[in-house]
């Protein structure tokens, strides 16, 4: 077995750092060496490389690639739970939810991950509905995109381990919401997956052609950007949200420098940015 250790050479590794960035805006600090080892060693034994210098020489001469989709599926951390930090989902049903009264509604999960978030959006659009029938329109859509090929093609599935599916989500949720496949198994229910569409998408490129959006969830991957890529997307968010739409960040994810755009709603507890026009 190769030591992928010793293949992330100090000029290896920068060549890679600034390889990554450009390719998918993951901006790795000066201290990740080992990271890049143990998340590449696949790919680096398969590939019969002994250095880093090769994989990039590889990537950088076949530009588009299979092998560019396995290092950004390599490289991506899919870390994701059901309902993660709650207030943004209590607030999308109690505060949002209530004024989405004049079209069927378009919510985008920007970095989907595999799954829970835009699943768990779907479960919060099922309860208000039985809660308060006739509020919203019928017709209302889910766009889930991601970058990693890998887990889209799980998400699609919606079919998730014991260990997987106790992460965030109750006994009650799970079994309103969830067919047991097997032992080891559940599926999300055939009417919350049918209003959840997944799509690849690279956030470093134009999004413009999803359309316009009542309500953006964009948590917990912005936090790999630089600032200068943070901010030109959320600029480019604000652009995709229809007026007065609101916009959910992560936990760590403060959006700062962007007072002409968004207005930061406190709910007490957590936060929203509604769009300003
Ligand atoms: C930590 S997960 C967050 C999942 C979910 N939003 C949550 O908060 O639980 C980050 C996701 O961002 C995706 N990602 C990273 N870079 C991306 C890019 N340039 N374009 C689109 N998605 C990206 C990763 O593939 C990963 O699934």
């Amino acid at each position: 077995m190769l030591s992928s250790t010793n293949a992330i050479t100090p000029n290896g590794y920068i060549r890679f750092r600034d390889y990554l960035q450009k390719a998918c805006g993951i901006s790795l600090s000066d201290n990740k060496q080992y990271l890049v080892a143990s998340r590449l060693g696949k790919v680096l034994e398969r590939e019969g490389f002994s250095k880093i210098e090769q994989l990039v020489d590889a990537l950088e001469k076949y530009g588009s690639s299979k092998l560019k989709e396995e290092v950004i599926n390599a490289m991506t951390t899919n870390e994701t739970l059901w309902f993660r930090d709650i207030h943004p989902f209590t607030i999308l049903k109690d505060r949002v939810l209530p004024e989405m009264t004049s079209g069927p509604l378009r919510i985008w999960s920007a970095a989907s991950s595999t799954g829970q978030e835009p699943y768990s959006i779907s479960m919060v659009i099922e309860e208000f509905k039985s809660a308060r029938p006739g509020v919203l329109k019928t017709g209302e859509k889910i766009v889930a995109t991601d970058i990693c090929t890998n887990i889209l093609q799980h998400a699609k599935q919606g079919e998730y381990d014991s260990l997987a599916i106790a992460r965030g989500l109750g006994p009650d949720l799970q079994r309103r919401y969830f067919d047991k496949i097997n032992d080891l198994t559940w599926k999300i229910k055939p009417h919350l997956s049918a209003r959840v569409e997944f799509k690849y998408l690279n956030l470093i490129e134009s999004f413009s052609a999803l359309g316009k959006f009542d309500v953006i969830f964009c948590r917990n991957v912005l936090i790999y950007f630089t600032v200068d890529l943070k901010l030109d997307i959320l600029k480019r968010m604000h652009a995709c949200l229809k007026p007065g739409g609101y916009l959910f960040l992560g936990g760590s994810e403060a959006l700062s420098g962007l007072s002409d755009y968004f207005e930061i709603v406190q709910c007490h507890p957590g936060i929203v940015y509604k769009a300003k026009s």
